[in-house]
C-alpha cells in the first residue's frame, strides 16, 4: 500500500482529498526522454498529435501555465482545460486556473470521470512524479540536442509496458515512433 499511502500523504498533507480516479501522464520523448526545445515541441508528428486527442478527449486535463500558452488555438476542445500557475491574477478564458496539485487534482476529480491526464510541461510532469498510475509515452525514435525541457526519469523496474505500437516514419511523420502504455506495477508491500 506504499503508493496509495505516498498518495494519499501527498494529497491530504494540504486538503482532505481521496483520490478515485487515475492519474495518468501522456507525452511525447525523444531517446533522452526530451520533451521540449525553446517552449515548444521537439517536432512536428501528426501521428502523436492524433493519438494525443484521441486518448484524452473529455476528459480533465492538467499543465503548466508554459504549456498551456504554447497552444496555437488557445484551450483544446472538449476537455477541461486546467492550467497550474503561481500567479493569483492570471485568468485567460475557457480554462479553470489553479494553484497547486491538490487544488487541481480535486477540480480534476470534480468532472466525476474514472482518470485525468498530466499533460506537461516538465515542471508538471516532475509536480505530479510520485502520483502517476499510467503513462501514454509516444517514443520519437531519433534525438534532439538541443531540447531544453525533459521528462522526470522514471525507477523502471517499478513499471511494465501493457500495450506497444511501432511505426515507421512516413511522409508526414519524419521519424519512426512508437506509442507505448506503461503502468506502474502494484508495490511488492501490497501483495
Ligand atoms: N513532449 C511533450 O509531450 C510535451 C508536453 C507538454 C509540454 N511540452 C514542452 O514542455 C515545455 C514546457 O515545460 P516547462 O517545464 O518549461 O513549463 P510548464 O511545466 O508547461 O509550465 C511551467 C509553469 O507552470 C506553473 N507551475 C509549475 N509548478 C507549479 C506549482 N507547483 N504550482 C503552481 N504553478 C506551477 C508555473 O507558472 P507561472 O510561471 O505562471 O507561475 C510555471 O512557470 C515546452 O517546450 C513544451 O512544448 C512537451
Amino acid at each position: 500500500m506504499l503508493l496509495r499511502y505516498l498518495k494519499s500523504y501527498i494529497c491530504n498533507s494540504v486538503a482532505e482529498l481521496r483520490l478515485d480516479m487515475k492519474v495518468a501522464a501522456i507525452v511525447a520523448i525523444d531517446k533522452n526522454w526530451a520533451i521540449g526545445r525553446q517552449g515548444g515541441l521537439l517536432c512536428h508528428l501528426p501521428a502523436d498529435l492524433r493519438h494525443f486527442k484521441s486518448v484524452t478527449m473529455g476528459y480533465p486535463i492538467i499543465m503548466g501555465r508554459k504549456t498551456f500558452e504554447s497552444f496555437p488555438r488557445g484551450p483544446l476542445p472538449g476537455r477541461l482545460n486546467i492550467v497550474l500557475t503561481h500567479n493569483d491574477d492570471y485568468r485567460p478564458s475557457g480554462v479553470t486556473v489553479c494553484h497547486n496539485m491538490n487544488e487541481a487534482l480535486a477540480i480534476a476529480q470534480a468532472e466525476g470521470r474514472d482518470r485525468c491526464y498530466i499533460i506537461g510541461g516538465g515542471s508538471i510532469y516532475a509536480l505530479f512524479a510520485f502520483i502517476i498510475d499510467e503513462i501514454y509515452l509516444t517514443q520519437i525514435h531519433s534525438q534532439f540536442d538541443d531540447a531544453d525541457t525533459f521528462f522526470p526519469p522514471i525507477d523502471q523496474p517499478q513499471w511494465e509496458i501493457v500495450e506497444q505500437e511501432d511505426f515507421p516514419a512516413d511522409e508526414r511523420n519524419p521519424f519512426p515512433y512508437s506509442f507505448i502504455h506503461l503502468k506502474r506495477k502494484i508495490h511488492s508491500t501490497e501483495m
